[in-house]
C-alpha cells in the first residue's frame, strides 16, 4: 500500500468552522512540565547581551497554550539578564497552520509574553519540525507539547480502528512502531543542529504506559460506538470508516531514549529528564465538583473534536455539508455517550528535557 503524506493539522480550524482557543483538557501536565522549562531557563548558558536569546516553540498550533510556558521561561530568563536583553520567539509549525489566529492571540491575549516583557519579540516558520528549520546553533531554549503525536507519514490506514494502539493487527502495528521511532530519531537530530551549545529542549506528548496503554479508553469506545451508529444510519458507509485513520502514536518511555543507545548521547543531545506518568482528568475533575454528567460528555466531545474529527472526516471527501453533519452527529454522539457513564480518562504523557553538550 502506498505511503500518504499527513498534513499535519492545525489546531485552528475544524470542519470548516474557526474554533476558538484549546479545550482545557489539552492543558494535562502543562504544570509540570512549565516547571522543567523554567529550570531550563535558568540554567542554560547565555548569549552575552546585546545578542538576543533564543527560544523555538515546536508545533505551536493556534499559540495559546505556548503562552504561559515561555512567559515563565522569560520570567525566569529575567532573573540572569538586563530587562533589555531582548528574547526572540520563534513559533514553529507546519506551512497549513494559522498563523493568523496565532498572532492575533499572542497580541491580545494579557497572557503572551509580549504583554508582559517589552523586550520580547515574535516570529513565525511555517515548516515541519521533521527537518531542519532553524539556523544551527541558535535555539538557546526549545518547546514542543502535544505535536510529537503526530507521525509525519502515514504507513497505511488501520481499518479495525481509528487510532493504532487500538489495532489487532500486528503489521499495522509494526508498521505504525517503525514510523514513530523513524520521526522521533529526525526530530531530535534536527533540534541537536538547531540547540546552542549546552541548550536545552523541553519535550510533551503523548505516551504508552509500562503496559502498552494508550489511555483514553472511555474516549474512544464512545467515537468507535458513535461511527458504528452513523453506518447503521448510512449517514457515512462501513468503507469510509475503515478509512478513517488518526496519525497518531503513543511511545513508551524505552522508545524516547533507543535513539541515545548504547553511549546516552546523540547528537550531541543528552536526555537529562524522562519520565511518563498519568497525567491528570481534568475534565474528570471537573465533573467529581460540578455533577454535570452533560457538561462531562460535552468537554470531552469538544476535545475530540478540536484534535481528531478533522483527520476522520478526511475520509468522507470535500463535501462540505456532509462533513458538518458528521461533525455534529460525532459530537452528540460521543457527549450522549459519554455523558451516560461519566469515568476518569487514563492519560499516559511523556516529559523529556534534552540537553547539547556546552562543547566539542
Ligand atoms: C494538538 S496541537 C498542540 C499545539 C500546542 N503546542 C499545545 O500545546 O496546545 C499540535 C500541533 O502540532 C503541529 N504539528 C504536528 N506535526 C507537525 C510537524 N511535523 N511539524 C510542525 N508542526 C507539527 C500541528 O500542526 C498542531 O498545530
Amino acid at each position: 500500500m502506498p505511503e500518504s503524506r499527513v498534513n499535519a493539522r492545525s489546531d485552528a480550524t475544524a470542519g470548516g468552522t474557526r474554533k476558538k482557543s484549546p479545550p482545557r483538557q489539552h492543558a494535562a501536565g502543562l504544570d509540570s512540565a512549565i516547571k522543567l522549562f523554567e529550570q531550563a531557563a535558568r540554567t542554560v548558558p547565555l548569549p552575552a547581551a546585546p545578542y538576543p536569546i533564543v527560544i523555538a516553540d515546536y508545533g505551536a498550533g493556534s499559540g495559546h497554550n505556548s503562552m504561559r510556558p515561555i512567559a515563565a521561561a522569560v520570567a525566569a530568563l529575567r532573573g540572569r539578564t538586563r530587562p533589555a536583553q531582548c528574547v526572540l520567539v520563534t513559533h514553529t509549525d507546519t506551512a497549513e497552520n494559522d498563523f493568523t489566529t496565532m498572532f492575533r492571540g499572542l497580541a491580545e491575549d494579557p497572557e503572551s509574553y509580549l504583554r508582559k516583557d517589552s523586550a520580547t519579540f515574535t516570529s513565525a516558520v511555517g515548516r515541519s519540525f521533521y527537518t531542519q528549520i532553524l539556523p544551527s546553533n541558535a535555539v538557546h531554549l526549545g518547546w514542543s507539547a502535544w505535536a510529537l503525536v503526530r507521525l509525519g507519514t502515514v504507513p497505511m490506514p488501520i481499518g479495525d480502528h481509528i487510532a493504532v494502539a487500538y489495532s489487532g493487527d500486528d503489521r499495522t502495528r509494526a508498521a505504525y512502531a517503525r514510523q514513530a521511532a523513524h520521526d522521533w530519531h529526525e526530530f531530535v537530530a534536527f533540534r541537536g543542529r538547531e540547540l546552542s551549545p549546552g541548550g536545552r529542549l523541553v519535550v510533551m506528548t503523548m505516551a504508552l504506559g509500562d503496559d502498552g496503554d494508550f489511555g483514553y479508553r472511555p474516549l474512544f469506545d464512545a467515537v468507535m460506538d458513535t461511527l458504528q451508529e452513523l453506518v447503521a444510519e448510512r449517514v457515512v458507509s462501513a468503507d469510509e470508516v475503515k478509512r478513517m485513520t488518526l496519525p497518531i502514536v503513543g511511545r513508551r518511555a524505552a522508545d524516547f531514549a533507543a535513539p541515545f543507545a548504547p553511549s546516552g548521547r546523540f547528537e550531541k543531545l543528552s536526555i537529562s529528564h524522562l519520565e511518563v506518568f498519568d497525567a491528570e482528568d481534568v475534565i474528570f475533575g471537573q465533573y467529581r465538583k460540578d455533577k454535570n454528567a452533560d457538561a462531562f460528555g460535552t468537554r470531552w466531545a469538544d476535545f475530540c473534536r478540536f484534535t481528531a474529527l478533522d483527520d476522520l472526516a478526511d475520509a468522507l471527501g470535500d463535501d462540505p455539508e456532509r462533513r458538518l453533519q458528521f461533525f455534529e452527529r460525532m459530537h452528540a454522539g460521543i457527549a450522549a455517550r459519554l455523558a451516560a457513564a461519566p469515568e476518569q480518562m487514563r492519560i499516559p504523557v511523556a516529559q523529556l528535557v534534552l540537553e547539547k553538550r556546552q562543547s566539542g
